[in-house]
């Protein structure tokens, strides 16, 4: 099991190491197959197709929030035929989802940041930390150009806040054009939203299309400050885009 200090000093050693490289490296390490948190957004279906050229077999789960769009699922099933993988699907405790409703309807996000945090926690991290479990590294498709909350992301990092693991950001430095032409050379499966204008793959009622021009992240919470755009899956400070 890597520990905290193992992943400081492997930081140094891979933090800038070409994608298949770092997936390379950390599949070699042992401990069980890499699991891909994939919601099915095109950098996650090239992480998936990276492991896969590599030879390797990687868990792939999907944190299914309840509120995702029908083109997420139309996504999956061309993942799972193009590379012959299930999908390992995790949903939100029922009890919690309901005493949400119960208590707040069923679009309380919008109404205040609390309660925004309070429905992806129950919708994704609560999930997360489940299809976490027993896993020694897990794998994301987040890059550092998506948007401010994102400009310090390292490739290599020590993920304290799911009980302690190794998590890696193998595109962190990775720009959209990367990500796009790695996707038409190898034939990866393309979201449908993300040919009607949609950068960025989220929940249907908190992700819309962006007019030309406009941040990657900006359909994601759009009535939000960008500093606020996240879900709470990825826990790190604010840090200036570089
Ligand atoms: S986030 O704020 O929703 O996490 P984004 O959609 O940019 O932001 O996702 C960042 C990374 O989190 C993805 O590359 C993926 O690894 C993971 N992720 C996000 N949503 C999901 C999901 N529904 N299921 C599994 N992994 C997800
Ligand atoms: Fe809830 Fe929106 Fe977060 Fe999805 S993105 S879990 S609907 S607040």
């Amino acid at each position: 099991m890597p520990t905290e200090a193992d992943v400081a000093v492997w930081q140094g050693q891979w933090g800038a190491a070409p994608a298949g490289e770092l997936l390379a490296w950390a599949a070699s390490l042992g401990g069980g197959p890499l699991a891909v948190a994939c919601s099915f957004s095109l950098e996650d279906c090239v992480v998936v197709d990276l492991l896969v050229g590599l030879g390797l077999r990687p868990r792939v789960f999907a944190l299914d929030t309840g509120r995702l769009p029908e083109e997420t699922y139309r996504c999956a099933e061309q993942v799972t035929a193009r590379y012959g993988l299930s999908i390992a699907w995790y949903f939100p405790l029922a009890s919690a989802v309901e005493a949400l409703l119960g208590a707040k309807g069923a679009f309380s996000f919008r109404e205040s940041l609390a309660n925004r945090h309070e429905c992806c926690g129950i919708r994704k991290v609560e999930p997360l930390r489940r299809a976490l479990q027993g896993a020694t590294a897990w794998v994301t498709g987040q890059r550092r150009a998506q948007s401010v909350t994102r400009g310090g992301l390292a490739a290599v990092e020590w993920d304290a806040a799911n009980g302690g693991l190794l998590k890696l950001n193998p595109l962190a430095a990775w720009t959209r054009a990367d990500v796009e032409a790695y996707a038409a050379e190898q034939q990866v499966p393309v979201h449908p939203l993300h040919q009607v204008g949609y950068p960025s793959i989220g929940c249907l009622p908190c992700t819309r299309a962006v007019e030309p021009g406009e941040d990657e992240r900006a359909g994601r919470w759009w009535w939000e400050a960008a500093e606020h755009k996240e879900c709470g899956l990825h826990a790190r400070p604010v840090i200036e885009a570089r």
